[in-house]
């Protein structure tokens, strides 16, 4: 197998290369003046499977466009297979028309990736499972659901010992916080959400379904961008009596700035995956990183 990486998430290619005990493949990315990237591949690629990872954060189309060039680069070059590890997709939130008019970007960006020349894919904690239609090749859909009940029970005290309680910050993952409340063994509840269409930070309306008095409230959520969502639902269970919220959600985004009103927030913790490489700027005191790495590795050797 060859493991490239995209520019995106290098750390955590290293991580997967380690995992597989294997190395990171030689490839060479070039951007010009103008913004344009120029991908070059420096290995014997003919007969081999050949696995991309790149993470579609921070800058999703530059990246996109990136891991799209790996692909046609090995193609070219008669890779036995091309396999691209998505570890955050961006668009995916974009996955349906709300309002008459609107483009279904993920349709179109699970086009590209089959047009390049990937032979199929893994996922992580997708936004919505319909994305996934849009794939016209094979997908392994992971989840960082056990990941983050290994991590919280590993640090149980921390989150509140035993009066836990997962809440999903909205409909969308309620499935997710399901299946962590039932591994951990803790109640569950979640928040209905009501958000702008014309101004994405604002939530016009949240209301906490089920009890959480004197509870000590874990919120989970797919993907923290700007914050609002899961610092509504904490103002909401705080205000119903919880004791304390910590937080742990899959895609740490955090557009610009979130970081601090986050540190500062009334979260006692928050936990997210290496999904998106926070660089070092990013890291905060209140957050902690679970790896993916040994998913992705065990998803590589077992299904791929
Ligand atoms: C949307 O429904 C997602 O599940 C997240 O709740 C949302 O993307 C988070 O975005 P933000 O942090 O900007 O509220």
């Amino acid at each position: 197998m060859l493991l490239f990486s995209g520019s995106s998430n290098i750390l955590l290619t290293d991580k997967v290369a380690g995992e597989l005990n294997t190395r990171v493949a030689q490839s060479e990315t070039v951007r010009f003046a103008d913004s344009e990237v120029r991908v070059r591949v420096l290995e014997e690629a003919r007969k081999e499977h050949c696995v991309v990872v790149q993470s579609l954060a921070k800058s999703p189309d530059l990246f996109l466009m990136e891991m799209c060039q790996f692909a046609e680069v090995l193609k070219r070059e008669k890779a036995a297979k091309i396999t691209a590890v998505i570890p955050y997709l961006s668009y995916s939130r974009q996955h349906r028309v709300n309002r008459k008019g609107e483009s279904i970007s993920v349709k179109l960006v699970a086009s590209f990736i089959k047009t390049a020349g990937f032979d199929d894919c893994i996922l992580l904690d997708v936004h919505d499972e319909e994305v996934l239609n849009y794939f016209k090749i094979p997908v392994q859909h992971l989840s960082a659901v056990e990941l983050f009940a290994e991590y919280i029970d590993q640090k149980r005290e921390e989150f509140g010992g035993a009066d836990l309680v997962v809440v999903s910050a909205d409909e969308g993952r309620i499935g997710f916080a399901q299946n962590l409340a039932s591994i951990l063994e803790v109640g569950f509840a979640f928040v209905q959400k009501e958000r702008s269409l014309e101004q994405t930070d604002l939530i016009m309306s949240n209301k906490l379904q089920s009890e959480v008095k004197n509870k000590e409230v874990i919120i989970v959520d797919d993907i923290v961008s700007t914050g609002a969502t899961v610092l509504q639902a904490a103002k909401e269970c705080l205000e119903k009596s919880a004791f304390h919220v910590s937080l742990v959600a899959t895609h740490g985004v955090f557009s610009t700035g979130e970081n601090v009103l986050l540190n500062e927030s009334v979260f006692n913790k928050i936990a997210v995956t290496d999904s998106i490489d926070q660089g070092s700027k990013n890291i905060f005191e209140k957050l902690d990183i679970v790896t993916i790495a040994p998913l992705i590795a065990r998803s590589l050797l077992n299904f791929v």
